[in-house]
């Protein structure tokens, strides 16, 4: 992911500094590694819930804290690109404010900064639609894709504009393992199978099954703080009852009693307090149900 953001700057000839809101969920992917590269800022995601705020609080906090890191340590004019997930993964599965992501396109625009999407995780259907950019009427300069892409091949891609593009000396960018025709040929048939199949009308409509089981959910065990997801990146948040403080002991818990009974989750977030819903876009509905039942079997252990 680094290789790419950095390449991503060199789009740009004489910017060489990132402002990045990623790769900053956990200190395990950064302990051992430190000093990392310099050249990258991190300014908050807009996570609603963590901040304690709502939607236009945490728009203007967001925006606030960003402008004053153009003011304070990176200048507009040497600043390359702002990397954002348009859903944040590892960080805690969050949808940000639709205004927020129109907000930073503005900004982006205004300076000459290119906006870079990183939808490594949220790419090809995941939310309910091709790419999650698209739930907020914006059009980044720089899009990543990889995970979804190949159904687990190894491939990745960085898709972007033809004037950008052509800013790459020939032969600059490239490995051993690009453009492997294998994990290419995966891709495409991943594409023709969602395309075909009408994938994104399965992942909306189990989304609803989903989020509306959730929420049930929510209502009965007090432990779930925030449900919340597009499409079939849907989170649930454990927190506790009386302080609304991250509760990692439940989240881990539950994840070990659902896998127990044949339902494999993974946690996300700072806290490894948010249970992460990722089925594959394929879901049925007999098998969301299923997976809904293990899970309220597994959340009423914890509560006994
Ligand atoms: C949103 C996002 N970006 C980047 C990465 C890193 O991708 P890679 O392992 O291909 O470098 C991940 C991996 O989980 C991710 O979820």
């Amino acid at each position: 992911m680094a290789a790419i953001q950095a390449q991503a700057a060199k789009l740009i000839h004489g910017r060489t500094h990132l402002t990045m809101a990623m790769t900053t969920s956990k200190t395990i992917y950064r302990i051992g590694y430190q000093p990392l590269p310099s050249g990258i800022f991190v300014t908050p995601y807009p996570y609603a819930y963590q901040l304690k705020m709502n939607e236009a609080e945490t728009t203007d906090y967001c925006l606030h804290e960003l402008k004053r890191l153009l003011k304070s340590q990176t200048a507009p004019e040497e600043t390359a690109c702002i990397v954002m997930e348009p859903v944040l993964g590892e960080g805690g599965y969050v949808v940000p404010p639709v205004e927020f992501v129109q907000e930073l396109r503005a900004l982006c625009d205004q300076y000459g900064i290119l906006l870079v999407a990183d939808e490594v995780q949220s790419g090809i259907g995941r939310t309910g639609v091709w790419f999650a950019m698209e739930h907020f009427g914006v059009r980044p300069d720089v899009l990543i894709t990889a995970k979804g892409l190949a159904s687990g091949m190894p491939l990745s891609a960085l898709v972007t504009r033809k004037d950008l593009m052509a800013k790459w000396t020939t032969g600059s960018h490239g490995g051993t393992y690009g453009g492997n025709v294998v994990a290419c040929a995966a891709a495409v048939a991943t594409l023709r199978v969602i395309k075909e199949e009408r994938l994104l009308d399965n992942v909306n409509t189990r989304s609803k099954q989903l989020l509306a089981g959730l929420q049930q959910l929510q209502q009965e065990f007090s432990v779930i703080g925030d449900v919340r997801g597009k499409g079939l990146m849907v989170a649930t948040e454990f927190t506790t009852a009386q302080r609304g403080e991250p509760d990692t002991a439940t989240s881990k818990a539950v994840v070990k009693a659902a896998f127990e009974h044949g339902l494999m989750l993974l946690t996300c977030g700072t806290y490894d307090n948010v249970i992460r819903w990722i089925p594959p876009l394929i879901v049925s509905e007999s098998e969301m149900a299923e997976a809904l039942k293990i899970f309220a079997a597994a959340l009423d252990t914890m509560s006994h």
